[in-house]
């Protein structure tokens, strides 16, 4: 089966999605490490996304939604955890689609991460990530063992450029007007289901297996 992880910006889609990497094997597709990949490589994609994820603003769904079909077609599997896709309603509507064309993938569930604006700037405000393999720190709750370098690869830490104050804002506001929709979508779907976000992401993890 495949999951919808979905949930305002620093709901922990991206923490969640590791600690289920560790015990069942999806195949994990988060648009946003998609598109810094993109970015870092400097391919066209990447150019014409930089600009948008730098000011926290949605990047246009026919971009996104290009980037997701290559990736689903080049894995040939029907188990992936979607985190950050879709976002919007055009985009569901298109991940249906694909399905329907593919053949290979099948929504079981899309969970949704609850977690209070309060809680979501202190998470974004304070994460750090490693810029060599993608591990998420922060720097009060969870901060890496030596300071600025990565407990997994040793690579070095650093702060995601949308996670400056007047980005997150920006992606607050996104997050309310495009994507917050898709709670009513999954629902009239039956696909719906609601997950605590808050307390540590060992117990938030815990609700999710309990869950599944
Ligand atoms: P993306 O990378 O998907 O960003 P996001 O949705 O804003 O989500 P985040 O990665 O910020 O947060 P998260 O929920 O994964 O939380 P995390 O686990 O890191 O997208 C970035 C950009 O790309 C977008 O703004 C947009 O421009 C573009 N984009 C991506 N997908 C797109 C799409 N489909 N369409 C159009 N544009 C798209 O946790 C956050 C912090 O909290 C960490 O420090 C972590 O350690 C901490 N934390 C996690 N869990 C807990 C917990 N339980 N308790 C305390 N701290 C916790």
């Amino acid at each position: 089966m495949s999951l919808v992880l979905f949930g305002p910006p620093g709901a922990g889609k991206g923490t969640q999605s590791q600690l289920m990497l560790e015990t069942k094997p999806f195949i994990h597709l988060s648009t946003g490490n998609l598109l810094r990949e993109a970015i870092q490589q400097k391919s066209p994609l990447g150019i014409e996304a930089q600009s948008y994820v730098d000011a926290g603003k949605l990047v246009p769904d026919s971009v996104v939604i290009g980037l997701v079909r290559e990736f689903i077609e080049k894995k040939k599997t029907s188990r992936f955890i979607f985190d950050g896709f879709p976002r919007t309603i055009v985009q569901a509507e298109a991940l249906e689609k694909q399905i329907e064309e593919i053949g290979a993938v099948n929504i079981q569930r899309a969970l949704f991460l609850e977690v209070p604006q309060t809680d979501l700037l202190q998470r974004l405000t304070g994460r750090r990530v490693c810029k060599n393999c993608g591990a998420v720190f922060h720097e009060l709750n969870n901060p890496p063992k030596k300071s600025g370098f990565c407990d997994v690869c040793g690579g070095e830490v650093y702060q995601r450029k949308d996670d400056a104050a007047e980005a997150i804002q920006t992606r607050l506001e996104a997050y309310e007007k495009s994507t917050a929709p898709l709670k009513e979508y999954y629902i009239k779907k039956g696909l719906f289901v609601s997950i605590d976000g808050l307390g540590s992401s060992g117990q938030v993890f815990g609700r999710i297996q309990t869950y599944l």
